[in-house]
């Protein structure tokens, strides 16, 4: 296995492509937690395989999050379904983090869509509502990118992806992500923190995966589904479990707009 983390990107999409026989991959959508059971809706899949088949995935560390990608054709699309990331609180780094999607990228894909379950920072959004992500604040501190790759992150989360949803679904909000270190939630004055910086939504992925993903010049679009109030917002405590189940609840309204976003690139 090489070192070199954009090299074992390419080793690991050689491997896709030996293991799923489909040379080239157009899209990759991210299923993050509580949304993998939006994955049926997208279709029969082709091929499936378990990530730890390919060099450079490790074995998902979270309740809800199988470990899998599928290869699915969406319309014109041969699309790659990821149900579940590594997470930059595991431990592993900011390339374990980012190998989904560098994988993806040299497999062909130009398009990226990341989900996400996440805290909501406006009490509108009940537990289940989409949310798309029109920028992020990363507060992990860390970055994919190592060495002088400068890179322009003024539009991470594509303004056309971001229509294309909204013509499909009208009803779609944006916010701003801002993603924490985790694996503990947000104390309530992070969350106040997090507002006062014009965060919308809090949780623990995603940021770092899109800035990978505009360095490879994939388009990214990013949809967050919000599963309960920022803590300290209301007077519920927050637990995993009813994130997983707020997941649930919405997950075929989620599979099907991610099928009509596809089928629209
Ligand atoms: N904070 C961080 N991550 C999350 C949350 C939250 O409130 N809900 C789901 N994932």
């Amino acid at each position: 296995m090489s070192q070199d983390p954009y090299e074992l990107a390419k080793q690991s999409a050689a491997k896709l492509a030996e293991i799923t026989k489909i040379a080239k991959h157009d899209v990759l959508v991210v299923l993050g937690s509580g949304w993998t059971p939006a994955v049926e809706a997208l279709g029969t899949p082709n091929a499936e395989i378990t990530v730890t088949d390919l060099p450079g995935f490790s074995a998902p560390a979270v309740a809800g999050h199988a470990g899998k990608i599928r290869s699915v054709k969406v319309g014109n699309s041969q699309t790659l379904i990821q149900m579940g990331r590594t997470h930059y609180y595991e431990g592993r780094g900011t390339a374990a983090v980012v190998h989904a999607v560098r994988t993806a990228v040299a497999s062909g894909v130009k398009t990226i869509i990341l989900t996400n379950a996440c805290g909501g920072l406006q009490l509108k959004w009940k537990p289940g509502t989409p949310v798309l992500i029109k920028d992020h604040i990363n507060l992990t501190g860390a970055t994919p990118l190592v060495g002088p790759r400068f890179l322009d992150v003024s539009e991470v989360y594509s303004k056309r992806l971001r229509k294309i949803a909204q013509e499909i679904d009208p009803s779609l909000d944006e916010g701003v992500y801002v993603q924490f270190h985790g694996p503990q939630y947000e104390t309530p004055a992070e969350v106040q923190m997090a507002i006062k910086l014009g965060g919308d939504l809090v949780g623990m992925s995603t940021a770092l995966e899109a800035i990978a993903a505009r360095e490879a010049q994939a388009e990214v679009l990013g949809i967050s589904m919000v599963t309960n109030p920022g803590a300290g917002l209301t007077d519920d405590h927050l637990n995993h479990e009813e994130v997983l189940a707020a997941g649930l609840a919405a997950a075929s309204r989620m599979g099907d707009l991610l099928k009509k976003v596809i089928e629209k690139l």
